[in-house]
């Protein structure tokens, strides 16, 4: 992704220092973070300095690689160390589980060169998975323009180049529509409480010179009711054996409304998404707590660029805060990955990964 003319990836290796762009000064600063062990890549996971699913899993691999050119001999230690940050994304234990099976049977010695060079091709893979989505999604995009001249998008959170190693999930086929030249643009949720929509998703789309308008969370219904959306794309933190799709909390009531109004309710993944261990989505998928205080506060700046964190709730009152939902498969249209599109269900997923199940007695 370009940024001021410079090319970025949201985590990249530079002379061997493991950089990640920092998240949490986003939108008002680009603050690049050099992370120097596997302690600062689990505290910038659970900090959310580096967020969403796919970045999670490949920061966690460069986390794991950097505890091996520490203490080769500590693995799992370490790799437990990195799958306790964040519940909800399966992306991070499925990068983990990947890491220990290439290091475990390595001599000590060779391990931090292969975990460097695994953590990379973990990295490379994901850029390359999300520029296929985009590939994917594209058509759906350019159907809707053929037929209307232009279209709407509403997504949901970030799943944008900042919410994996480069190109973005739902985003990505936006930016490929965009730089085609059709006519497209965005309706960004705000996404409280903590604002990825308001605070990445459109400065990545403003970035690249995708038209977009950010809406309060609840404004996508009335917006769908009056014909001002054409079809909503979402990312997914862990997607189920049937379809079922986890994702930042209020997807779920986008897809209900996108139902209501018949409008197509699509979900983009890259396989390291897909968790076909959990059946069902609402009963299986730990859904993550973050605390009180994100819903309570927010951090902005004042008109001199200070920044300030003011309280929103009345004084004394609870907050509670599920960080996901999970939307059922019946209300998704379908899922777009790096290999097509398919129904949301065990059988669109058996079509495009007939390796990743068990042969059917
Ligand atoms: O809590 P976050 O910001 O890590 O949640 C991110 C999301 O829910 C994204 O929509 C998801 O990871 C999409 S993946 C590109």
């Amino acid at each position: 992704m370009m940024i001021g003319g410079r090319h970025f990836r949201s985590v990249w290796l530079e002379g061997g220092t493991v950089r990640v762009i920092d998240q949490t000064a986003l939108p008002w600063k680009l603050a690049i973070l050099d992370l120097a062990n596997a302690d600062a890549a689990a505290h910038a996971i659970r900090t959310m300095q580096i967020r969403g699913a796919p970045l999670i899993g490949a920061v966690a691999a460069f986390g794991l690689a950097l505890a091996m050119r520490q203490d080769p001999a500590a693995l799992q230690e370490a790799a437990a160390t990195l799958r306790a940050t964040r519940p909800t994304a399966v992306n991070l234990a499925w990068a983990l589980d990947r890491m220990v099976a290439r290091l475990a049977g390595l001599p000590l010695a060779g391990r931090a060169d292969a975990a460097m060079a695994e953590a990379t091709a973990i990295a490379d893979e994901d850029a390359a998975m999300c520029a296929a989505i985009g590939a994917q999604g594209l058509p759906l995009l350019a159907g809707i323009a053929a037929a209307k001249g232009r279209v709407n998008v509403l997504t949901h959170c970030n799943a944008g180049w900042l919410a994996t190693v480069d190109h973005g999930t739902a985003l990505s086929p936006i930016y490929r529509a965009h730089d085609a030249g059709i006519d497209i643009h965005v309706w960004v949720d705000e996404t409280r409480p903590r604002n990825q929509g308001a605070g990445l998703t459109a400065f990545e789309l403003g970035a690249h010179g995708v038209p977009h308008t950010v809406i309060a969370d609840n404004a996508g219904g009335h917006l769908m009711q009056h014909g001002q959306v054409d079809i909503c794309i979402t990312g997914a933190d862990r997607v189920a054996r049937s379809g079922d799709v986890a994702n930042k909390i209020g997807t779920y009531l986008k897809a209900l409304a996108a139902r209501d109004n018949g409008l197509p309710f699509w979900v983009a993944l890259p396989q390291s998404t897909l968790d076909l261990e959990i059946e069902d989505g609402v009963a299986g998928i730990e859904i993550e707590d973050r605390g009180d205080a994100e819903v309570t506060h927010m951090t902005g700046p004042d008109d001199t660029g200070a920044l300030h964190r003011i309280r929103v709730v009345a004084p004394g009152s609870q907050a509670a805060n599920p960080g996901f939902d999970v939307t059922p498969a019946r209300l998704v249209t379908g899922l777009i990955t790096e290999r097509g599109r398919c129904e949301a269900s065990e059988t669109g997923l058996r079509g495009l990964y007939p390796e990743r199940f068990a042969p059917q007695r």
